[in-house]
């Protein structure tokens, strides 16, 4: 039988689990993100505190963590600029490989982007590492696009980012 997944904004407390989360997915996927493993782990342990109590409650940034039977396994942020274009962002995406191919992804996705239509987006955008074809497809199928925009990675300058919209229609099922 499948594991039952479910998806909540982290609350203030949720630091240490933040971190764990974090860590398990910078050493699992590094090919994925733009931080390392290393960078993470010379951050000091109550700065994810501050993250956990400032992405539990801010209108402009939060974290949704997946749970499957009660246990943290997965992790999406959101969060909107504050540039002029306030565009709206999904990063850090990571479901544990135990529980890969049930459609977490899908549901840590559709909540982040559901409160970020909420907060008034019309947009959500998404910087993928060129290597990771199964992000890429992943967005893809959740109605992704490439925008033609792309950079270096931080962290790895060697290897390029594209960034990936999806346009959100009034009647989207999220
Ligand atoms: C990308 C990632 C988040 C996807 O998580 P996931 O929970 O496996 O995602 P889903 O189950 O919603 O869908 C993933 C794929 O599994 C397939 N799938 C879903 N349920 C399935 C099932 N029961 N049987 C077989 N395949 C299934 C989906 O169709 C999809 O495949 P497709 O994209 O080829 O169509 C995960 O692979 C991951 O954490 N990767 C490492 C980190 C990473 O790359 N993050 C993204 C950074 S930009």
């Amino acid at each position: 039988m499948s594991p039952s997944l479910t998806v909540s904004r982290i609350a203030a407390q949720q630091g240490s689990v933040l971190r764990e989360l974090r860590t398990a997915s910078l050493r699992e996927a590094p090919y994925a993100f733009g931080e390392t493993l290393e960078d993470a782990l010379l951050v000091d342990p109550s700065s994810f505190e501050e993250t956990a109590a400032l992405h539990a409650n801010s209108p402009r940034l939060a974290t949704f963590l997946l749970y499957t039977e009660g246990h943290p396994c997965g992790l999406v942020h959101a969060y909107i600029e504050e540039t002029p274009g306030a565009r709206a962002f999904v990063s850090a995406l990571w479901v544990a490989p135990a529980v890969r191919h049930l459609r977490g992804g899908e549901l840590l996705m559709n909540v982040a982007t559901r409160w970020l239509a909420a907060q008034g987006a019309a947009e959500v955008h998404a910087w993928i590492s060129e290597e990771n074809r199964t992000a890429m497809r992943f967005y893809e199928r959740l109605g992704f696009g490439p925008t033609g925009e792309r950079r270096a990675m931080p962290s790895h300058e060697e290897e390029a980012e594209s960034l990936f919209v999806r346009h959100m229609q009034a009647e989207d099922d999220l």
